[in-house]
């Protein structure tokens, strides 16, 4: 566990904590009305008529004198909780037309919370469907309105055309007319009302008007969980009245007992103790571990020092340095072994590979990588630098290559962009030739055959000059263990789609498979197109092989050719390459030219191999070759017989 995980689970117990006491929301939005939107709101004598609630609805011919109604939101809206003394806030937002009937209409519409969603019988007429003459002052009736009234029914009602704001009755304790902020509320035109409560004033706007905000205490007159909605009534004095869109948003004190919450909070906070103590002791405890356990990879530093080839050695202070602590803005790549890093050392820019703790890479692996390719120079190589041991991590720097691997400029125009131009015919030449160069040194110009064993695009790096240079030794693969037999192709180090058809029989790397790996990679860079089929990768018979074979069948083989190279290529050097591909992929091992005869071919020294004109079969074990044009066409080294590898492979 690190430290950043530590530092998750205690905000992990924060938000569990913090749910207990959290404020929710309580919002809905309903632009317009839908018949649809019917299943969320409770109506009694109300109905969703032309995108709207129609609180008093024109019930076809039927008069509509005399009649009241509500139109509730389904979810009650806990107000305020007498135990936690919270008192939610609210505002609200309504679209609402009144279109009188009569002359003069009547009697008006209200936005009301209540704590009971039924309608008051004979709450018709003055009452507005908010109380009726039994209920009226009383404090059982439980309900707060905004009275948006048309009529003036009685005494104390200032005129036809107020705002008020009602708790219990339909006396208002606070009105204020429309007339003079100039709006008319039966003007059958749309009129938008705001109702804000912040837990202390009450406020309300018309038409964007400040009509009052008056300090009121909600909770002393209310239940602690209302419903939220409308109603509206007529007397001898009809009219519609609509609301055409609302909007609520309520802050959600939550619900529950008192007690169990306390318990709940109780449990949390020692849970929250146990857990960080437990975590502070395995902390201790792996670090404790971490000093005084055995070294995961004992000697290899010393294995490492012993060889005289060895580059130079790093402290992980001069790393962390580089990568600005190995942020993941200077990260480079990831993969099996773990993620690559852009660095500067003494000024010089560097690529940083830092091994994954689940890294495949394996001690013997990390050390034949840093003692044998530490020793390697060769201009098509990319250079191991340096190397670092510490803190049970393995670091192995090398050279940074700015324009990265091979892969992206051949096979992804999207990366491309539009800066990059395809690479060209004499580039793509330049490129091969590098990689058999370099394959050539591993295999021929070395103390000891090197097999790359995993010679794929993605592995050949681009210096400045787009010169290639073969990177990734050791790292991709598993090491294949001598003495066991694998039948399972998992344990077989490569990938699919350049491994030659044997591997899977001998199940070991040898150099006739490095030069199929590099066969299928000279097709990739000259037909721009994957090696395997993008569905099945492991479908030998659909491979960008198998498709070349077919073409070479119907002497079509330019048809192969990359179309971004605009047909802009020597044709007879580009056949003679794309031959010389097919016959290092011949499915028989003994007939792939060896790395010198690539070479020799790529500078037209000799002509390219004679391939039969349909491919041949896959047939095990091989048929040793018949016969051998010269010398320089076979393989010298290894015949599949018991080759150098290094150690470790
Ligand atoms: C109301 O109904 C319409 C149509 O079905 C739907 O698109 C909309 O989301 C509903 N509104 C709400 C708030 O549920
Ligand atoms: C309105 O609703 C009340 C109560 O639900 C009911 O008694 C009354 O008959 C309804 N009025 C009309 C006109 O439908
Ligand atoms: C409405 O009610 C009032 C008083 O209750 C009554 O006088 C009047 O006749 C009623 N009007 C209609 C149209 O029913
Ligand atoms: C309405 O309330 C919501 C949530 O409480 C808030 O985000 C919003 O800003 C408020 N709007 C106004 C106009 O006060
Ligand atoms: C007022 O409404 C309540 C609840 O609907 C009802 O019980 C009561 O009888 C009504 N009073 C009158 C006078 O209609
Ligand atoms: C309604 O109740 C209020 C008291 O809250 C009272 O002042 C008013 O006169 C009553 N109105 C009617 C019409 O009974
Ligand atoms: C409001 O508008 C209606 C319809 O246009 C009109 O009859 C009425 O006189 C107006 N009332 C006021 C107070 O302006
Ligand atoms: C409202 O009244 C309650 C008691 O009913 C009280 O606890 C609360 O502090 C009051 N709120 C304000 C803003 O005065
Ligand atoms: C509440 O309203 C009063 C009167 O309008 C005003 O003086 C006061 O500042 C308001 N308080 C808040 C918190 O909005
Ligand atoms: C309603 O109209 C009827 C006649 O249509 C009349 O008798 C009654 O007094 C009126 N009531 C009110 C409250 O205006």
């Amino acid at each position: 566990m690190c430290f950043s995980q530590v530092v998750k689970s205690l905000f992990l117990l924060v938000l569990l904590g913090g749910t207990l006491t959290q404020v929710g929301c309580f919002s809905f939005k309903y632009p317009a009305f839908k018949n649809e939107n019917g299943s969320q709101l409770i109506m009694i004598n109300s109905s969703i008529q032309l995108d709207a609630i129609q609180v008093t609805p024109d019930a076809s011919g039927a008069s509509i004198a005399n009649y009241s109604g509500r139109a509730f939101y389904k979810e009650p809206f806990r107000l305020w909780s007498k135990s936690k003394g919270l008192t939610a806030n609210f505002n609200t937002t309504f679209v609402l037309n009144i279109s009188p009937r009569t002359p003069p209409g009547g009697e008006g519409l209200s936005f009301i919370l209540a704590a009971d969603a039924t309608l008051p019988q004979n709450s018709e007429g003055q009452w507005l469907g908010i109380v009726n003459a039994s209920t009226n002052g009383s404090s059982q009736a439980n309900v707060m309105a905004v009275e948006f009234d048309t009529r003036k029914s009685y005494q104390e009602d200032i005129d036809d055309n107020h705002v008020g704001l009602d708790v219990n009755s339909i006396y208002s304790i606070k009105q204020v007319s429309l007339t003079n902020l100039g709006i008319n509320l039966s003007s059958e035109s749309d009129i938008t009302a705001t109702v804000q409560y912040d837990g202390k004033n009450m406020t309300v706007y018309v038409a964007s008007k400040l009509v009052f905000s008056l300090p009121f205490n909600l909770s002393h007159y209310l239940l602690e969980e209302v419903f939220v909605g409308f109603s509206a009534s007529t007397s001898n004095g009809t009219e519609l009245n609509c609301i055409r869109s609302w909007e609520f948003y309520g802050s959600d004190i939550d619900d529950g007992d008192d007690d169990l919450e306390f318990l709940w909070l109780w449990i949390t906070v020692s849970a929250a103790v146990l857990v960080l103590s437990g975590i502070v002791f395995y902390l201790y405890w792996q670090r404790k571990q971490v000093l005084y356990a055995d070294d995961p990879y004992p000697g290899l530093e010393d294995q490492i020092k012993g060889s005289s080839m060895a580059p130079q050695k790093f402290k992980l202070k001069e790393l962390r340095k580089a990568t600005a602590n190995f942020n993941h803005k200077n990260k480079l790549g990831k993969g099996g072994f773990g993620t690559v890093y852009k660095g500067l050392l003494a000024n010089k820019e560097v690529a940083i590979k830092r091994n994954s703790k689940n890294s495949s890479q394996g001690k013997q692996e990390f050390i034949a990588e840093v003692t044998t390719i530490g020793s390697l120079h060769h201009k098509n190589l990319v250079r191991l630098i340096g190397w670092c041991y510490e803190r049970r991590e393995l670091f192995l720097v090398y050279e940074f290559m700015p324009n990265g691997s091979l892969d992206k400029f051949i096979f992804d125009d999207e990366k491309l962009g539009m800066e990059e131009p395809t690479l060209t015919w004499e580039k793509r030449h330049i490129i091969i030739h590098g990689v058999a160069e370099a394959l050539d040194y591993l295999h021929n110009g070395c103390e000891k055959t090197v097999l790359h064993r995993d010679i794929k695009a993605s592995n050949i790096m681009l210096d400045s000059e787009f010169n290639a240079r073969l990177g990734d030794f050791g790292l991709a693969r598993t090491i294949q263990q001598r003495g066991k037999t694998h039948h399972s192709t998992i344990e077989i180090a490569g990938t699919p789609g350049y491994m030659a058809p044997e591997t899977f029989l001998i199940s070991r790397a040898t150099v006739e498979t490095d030069v199929y790996s590099f066969g299928v990679l000279v097709l990739e860079v000259l037909c721009g197109r994957k090696p395997g089929n993008q569905i099945e990768e492991n479908d030998y018979n659909s491979s960008i092989v198998y498709w070349l074979w077919e073409l070479h069948k119907k002497g079509r083989i330019l048809d192969a050719v990359d179309l971004r190279l605009n047909k802009e290529f020597d044709e007879e050097g580009m056949s003679c390459m794309l031959v010389l591909a097919l016959a290092c992929c011949h499915p028989n091992p003994h007939q792939r030219p060896s790395m010198k005869t690539v070479l020799q071919v790529l500078t037209r020294e000799v002509p390219p191999p004679l391939v039969p004109m349909e491919r041949p079969a896959f047939v095990w074990p091989a048929m040793p070759p018949s016969f051998k044009e010269d010398s320089g066409n076979s393989l010298s080294k290894s015949q599949l017989s018991p080759f150098t590898e290094l150690s470790g492979r």
